[in-house]
């Protein structure tokens, strides 16, 4: 009977740790200055992260021993993790209330007390604390912290000859790309191979962009980023492309599907990854131009 109860509790926790609560109408502001300090140092960890593993694995632990009915262990546990979980409430002030410090004691006493009832409680609360802030702020922080601006970030423009801002320059590229199928239907195909040319040069010069954010390159395998959105397998359609211009008719057919294929494999799949977090910080600095 007991070991079912525990069971349960078990359970409960990685039901409420699992499970997320949006609310309908997501706003995703900027996260408090006082967190700034705690991702100054970008080589290094976060502290504020550090903290949540720390607090993360012990309170982890608790559950581990209750289900072994480890009851001595989990109760140290529940305190490693209740002074875990008070330090966290303190590093920032603006979400203090996030945390719920009456939980944490509670578990700690239900577990000294052997008291399942009020252990299942206080966990329900404890995890509902963690999936809400988890939530509300994790975007934010993340587009904050973890992905760099493209404020910053300029592209040197191979045709103009001169450094653009990153917006900018995509607008050049847009309109290079779209230009080779303008060409194409007016069955201008001598302009549409001059088109494409200048459209090659934009991508190539687009390389050189990535590495200003990913840059400690991946060092395992051979792979690099640069194999994406921008690989050779965008240059090899642009060879097939202008293989099918030099038959003199050329194929509407194999002509979309090129196009397609780096409307897909180069620009969407790429904006998915990239543009809703831009967004998001751009929405921020048009608010308040001191955000970086
Ligand atoms: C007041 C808000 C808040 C509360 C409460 C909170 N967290 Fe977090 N937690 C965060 C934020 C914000 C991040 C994202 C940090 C980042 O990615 O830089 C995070 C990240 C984490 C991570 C990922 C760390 C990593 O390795 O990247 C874990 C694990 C975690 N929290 C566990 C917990 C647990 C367990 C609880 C509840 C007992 C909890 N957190 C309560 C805000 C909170
Ligand atoms: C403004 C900063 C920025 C620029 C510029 C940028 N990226 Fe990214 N990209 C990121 C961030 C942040 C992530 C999230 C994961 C990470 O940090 O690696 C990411 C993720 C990716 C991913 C998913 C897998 C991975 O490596 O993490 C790929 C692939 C990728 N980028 C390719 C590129 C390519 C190719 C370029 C240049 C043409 C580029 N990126 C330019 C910031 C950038
Ligand atoms: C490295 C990833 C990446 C690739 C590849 C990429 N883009 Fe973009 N694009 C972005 C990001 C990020 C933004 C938002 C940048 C900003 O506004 O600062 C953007 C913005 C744009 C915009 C909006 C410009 C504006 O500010 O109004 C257009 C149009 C665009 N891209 C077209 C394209 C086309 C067409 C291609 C393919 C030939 C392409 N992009 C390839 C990342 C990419």
């Amino acid at each position: 009977m007991k070991k079912k109860k525990l069971g349960l509790v078990a359970l409960l926790f990685f039901f409420f740790s699992a499970s997320s609560a949006f609310s309908s109408d997501f706003i995703v502001t900027p996260p408090p200055q006082s967190m700034d300090k705690y991702y100054s140092d970008s080589g290094k960890v976060s502290e504020w992260v550090a903290q949540m593993r720390q607090m993360s694995t012990a309170f982890s632990a608790i559950y581990v021993n209750l289900d072994k009915k480890n009851w001595d262990l989990a109760e140290n546990k529940s305190v490693v993790f209740a002074e875990s979980y008070k330090k966290a409430s303190e590093m920032i002030p603006e979400w203090e209330e996030e945390f719920d410090l009456k939980a944490a004691n509670e578990l700690k006493k239900s577990i000294l007390a052997k008291d399942m009832k009020k252990l299942g409680t206080a966990s329900e609360a404890l995890g509902k604390t963690c999936s809400h802030c988890h939530s509300k702020h994790n975007t934010s922080v993340w587009a904050r912290y973890h992905w760099p601006s493209t404020k910053t970030i300029k592209v040197l423009d191979p045709l103009d000859e001169k450094e653009l801002p990153y917006g900018v320059f995509m607008g050049k590229l847009s309109d290079s790309l779209k230009r080779i199928s303008v060409n194409f239907e007016q069955e201008d195909f001598q302009q549409a191979w001059r088109s494409l040319d200048n459209f090659k040069k934009r991508l190539i010069s687009l390389r050189s962009v990535c590495s200003r954010c990913h840059v400690d390159e991946w060092t395992k395998g051979s792979t690099s980023v640069k194999d994406f959105f921008v690989g050779d397998d965008i240059l090899a359609v642009l060879q097939e492309i202008k293989k099918d211009f030099a038959t003199g008719e050329p194929s509407e057919e194999v002509f979309k599907k090129n196009i397609d294929y780096i409307n897909k494999r180069s620009c969407k799949t790429c904006h998915l990854v990239h543009q809703p977090v831009a967004a998001i910080q751009q929405t921020w600095q048009q608010k308040d131009p001191s955000t970086p």
